[in-house]
């Protein structure tokens, strides 16, 4: 991603990089024909930690060391909390990350373990384990870097780059994307305008969130054109990744959907698994729930006619299968036991 430093506000001696960026941009024909549109794929999960989480690291790391800090910290529904205490490790900076106890996937649990971070699990979810950072944040604790932080966003927003890009400096007419605390979003669309302002490109996508239904403020809010949020007590779903509440970046959010002429729209943990083992099954794509979630609102939006027929659609997955292991394991059969000898391997092959 770094090919596009001119638009990062980073001291460039002090870049901190894995080489995230540069993610598969994937042409999905059967799907797409299945829909009747036309449906690319950017499969985030091909960065270094698994995530897009790595484009925002990249830069915050690198500003981190630029400010001379020591600790950096999150609170983390998995994903920020591996790509940290990566970025960290290769900065040579202590990591401390918050995580709701219990509600964060094995593979992103590992992760942030393994990188050397001190894990710290919390009796609560994910924005009461934001609020604790952000005061020990604010009392000089630790480096923030979370998504409230801009330079975080400054490095998500090449997502937005990438797509243009990689249509040869056009728009598609929609960009899909699940949404949590509503970071990403708002960085895509933030480098999506700067291209637009710097005449790089015509046409401006439109920006379509999509949360699942027993966390999904955002949405709520878009259903009643309003601007406002209403908080989510006790956020719900099986996409961990997206169990948010109370979206730090939801205003930024909502009026990247409101400036596009996008949409937001919920889809329940039935319709994220199915979506995920659909694009799994039919595209060779493995993704974590969380990215499913963007297929799952695709075709609930082709279905209710929001999304015409022949459009250009990009659909982010923004984490890779292997995070959650646990959640793919559950969603299929368990191997077949067979015995040492021939003749039954035989046998079993046919019975299929
Ligand atoms: C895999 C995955 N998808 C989507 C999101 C949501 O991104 P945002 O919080 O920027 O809306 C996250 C955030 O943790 C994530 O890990």
């Amino acid at each position: 991603m770094w090919k596009y430093k001119e638009f990062m506000p980073v001291d460039e001696s002090k870049i901190v990089t894995l080489q995230e960026g540069g993610t598969p941009f994937l042409k999905c024909d059967k799907l797409g024909q299945d829909l009747n549109i036309e449906l690319w794929v950017k499969v985030e999960g091909s960065n270094p930690t698994g995530s897009f989480k790595d484009r925002g690291m990249s830069v915050g790391i690198s500003k981190a060391l630029e400010l001379g800090v020591d600790t950096v910290g999150c609170a983390s529904t998995g994903n920020t909390s591996a790509s940290l205490a990566a970025y960290a490790a290769r900065a040579g900076l202590k990591c401390v990350v918050i995580l709701p106890s219990g509600k964060v996937a094995l593979g992103k649990l590992a992760q942030a373990m393994f990188h050397g971070a001190q894990v710290l699990s919390m009796d609560g979810n994910f924005d009461e384990a934001l609020e604790a950072v952000t005061t020990l944040a604010l009392e000089g604790e630790l480096y923030l870097l979370n998504s409230v932080n801009p330079f975080r966003l400054e490095g998500q927003k090449s997502i937005g780059f990438e797509i243009i890009d990689d249509l040869g400096w056009n728009s598609p007419d929609r960009i899909i994307l699940p949404v949590g605390n509503a970071g990403n979003i708002s960085a895509i669309w933030k480098g999506i305008c700067e291209f637009h302002e710097a005449g790089f490109m015509q046409d401006l996508p439109m920006m379509t969130g999509i949360q699942a239904q027993g966390a999904s403020p955002i949405v709520n809010a878009f259903k009643k054109n309003s601007l406002e949020i209403e908080t989510v007590e006790k956020p719900e779903t099986v996409a961990t990744a997206i169990r948010i509440g109370a979206p730090v970046s939801y205003l930024k959010a909502l009026r990247a959907i409101y400036d596009s002429n996008g949409y937001a729209e919920t889809v329940t943990d039935e319709e994220i698994l199915d979506a995920q083992k659909m694009l799994a099954r039919t595209e060779g794509i493995g993704v974590e729930p969380a990215s499913a979630a963007s297929i799952a609102g695709l075709i609930k939006l082709r279905e209710q006619g929001i999304i015409d027929k022949n459009e250009q659609i990009v659909c982010i997955v923004t984490g890779h299968l292997l995070k959650d292991p646990e959640t793919a394991i559950n969603a299929c059969s368990k191997p077949v036991k067979i015995k040492t000898d021939i003749d039954n391997l035989r046998e079993i092959l046919k019975q299929k």
